[in-house]
């Protein structure tokens, strides 16, 4: 298969201004994490709902208790064709530390064909590349070879905790024959690549108290417990010193992944020492008898996200903090279940708790595992799809970040879920300096017009 040809002209004399219309959206900063931005992540939504109506798409801005879903549908496909949804998001994580981006996080910016800006990748360059496709068909066209629902949503990056209620909610309207989504990475540039798993979350704080307020460490250290230690005492118990989780259950419902899958794993070109170079650390760790690859995509974790006690300006201050905090996160695999880490997360605390401070667990958000079968006819679609605009055959990789939805469309919908993204390893997702590879976002709205002609021509039954 290749890439129509009159899609592929109207492609290529689009793409300068497709680029500009991307800055626009970029330049919006959603932060759905603060409320102080609940304008601008309307505005987005806003942003997002007027170009489907301008391609011709029924659209409607739906409320829910957070940020609002748009969903727009287009269902004039011939009689039988089939329907597919497509999945993305218009939030942004938070662009702080400012000082650390070379250039300002909301000014989009092309520097050695790196468009720089948050969500940039994660996830509008992305979510646009699925409007430039189906408005670039519908442009050269009149119409669609299959019929299209898209739902973009605002609160991905606080845990869409309104969604799967809105997915179960409007499940009839939303029936399709399977759910596309672009919020993830290829394995490396040049390579396109279908996911076969994510890993799952389940989100913490823990919080010491100890004396009812600071004290001077002088006239109280030694006697009064510290709330700082207690609590570095607490993190420290969750690990061995060989990176094995030690809370008690934590590995009871890991399902190993197929010895078919941890092969091919195995066969992908992918250099350790050059993963360590790139993250710029002395040595990896981790559990010594796995890969990087399974590490990140086939084992749990357990991390401290941030932490928080006492005096941390400039100079000394001899204090004894009266409180401290953690943000910690577990990422999870095939069948850990988020509840149920948070049970065992809390049991373990109570256990090693130090006397005299008080300590108390809450969990923030969480979101299941998931692992596909990558059967049937959406998948071999989408490797036709991915070659004809990559010039090469996707690979089958996993994931270690988290997309808490993909589970539910899966349960709730009865459909399969392709995860066919175009970020690339490197991009700063979440961190200062965020990219997407212009290229990149060129044949990806390539391959996402090519999947769907594929889709229409063969059907999915
Ligand atoms: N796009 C990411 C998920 C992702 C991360 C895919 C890395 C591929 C590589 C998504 O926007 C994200 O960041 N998800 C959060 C989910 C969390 C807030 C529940 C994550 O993984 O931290
Ligand atoms: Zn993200």
């Amino acid at each position: 298969m290749t890439i129509a040809t009159d899609l592929e002209n109207r492609f290529a004399e689009r793409e300068a201004q497709l680029l500009d219309d991307l800055f626009a959206f970029l330049r919006i900063p959603s932060v759905s994490a603060k409320a102080e931005h609940n304008a601008d992540t309307q505005r987005a939504a806003a942003w997002v709902h007027g170009r489907f109506e301008k391609m011709g798409f029924t659209v409607e801005t739906c409320p829910t208790p957070g940020h609002p879903v748009v969903l727009a549908e287009w269902r004039k496909a011939p009689a039988g064709a089939p329907t597919f949804l497509v999945y993305g998001h218009y939030d942004v994580q938070p662009a702080e530390p400012l000082n650390l981006w070379t250039s300002p996080a909301f000014e989009p910016t092309i520097r050695d064909g790196k468009l720089f800006a948050r969500g940039s990748v994660d996830d509008k360059g992305q979510l646009f590349a699925h409007i430039a496709a189906l408005e670039t068909m519908l442009e050269v066209r009149g119409k669609l070879p299959v019929n299209v629902i898209v739902i973009a949503e605002g609160e991905e990056e606080v845990g869409s905790e309104n969604l799967a209620p809105f997915i179960e909610k409007h499940k009839k309207r939303l029936a399709c024959d399977g759910v596309v989504i672009s919020d993830s990475s290829m394995f490396a540039p040049g390579i396109p690549s279908i996911l076969s798993s994510l890993r799952g979350l389940a989100y913490f704080e823990i919080n010491v108290r100890g004396p009812a307020q600071d004290l001077h460490s002088g006239s109280y250290g030694g006697a009064v417990v510290n709330p700082a230690m207690a609590l570095a005492r607490i993190l420290a118990t969750m690990h061995d010193a060989n990176g094995k989780i030690m809370i008690d259950g934590f590995y009871d419902d890991v399902l190993p992944f197929p010895p078919d899958v941890i092969a091919g794993m195995r066969k992908l070109p992918f250099d350790e020492e050059n993963f360590r170079k790139e993250v710029g650390a002395t040595s990896l760790g981790g559990e010594p008898q796995f890969t990087v690859l399974e590490k990140l995509w086939t084992r749990p974790t357990c991390e401290v996200n941030g932490l928080l006690s006492g005096y941390t300006g400039e100079g000394a201050k001899t204090v004894l903090p009266g409180v401290s905090m953690a943000k910690v996160s577990c990422r999870l695999v095939p069948k850990q279940d988020p509840a149920k880490i948070e049970a065992l997360m809390k049991a373990h605390v109570a256990k090693v708790a130090p006397k005299g401070v008080q300590v108390t667990v809450t969990h923030l958000h969480g979101g299941k595992p998931w692992r596909a079968d990558l059967e049937g006819p959406l998948f071999e679609a989408a490797k036709k799809a991915l070659a004809a605009a990559f010039g090469r055959a996707p690979e089958v990789t996993g994931e270690g970040g988290s997309i808490p939805v993909v589970g539910d469309f899966e349960r709730i919908l009865g459909v399969p879920v392709l995860l066919m993204g175009f970020g690339l390893p490197g991009e700063n997702a979440h961190a200062p300096d965020e990219w997407m590879s212009v290229d990149n976002f060129k044949l990806g709205m390539r391959a996402i017009a090519a999947l769907f002609e594929e889709l229409g021509a063969g059907g999915v039954s």
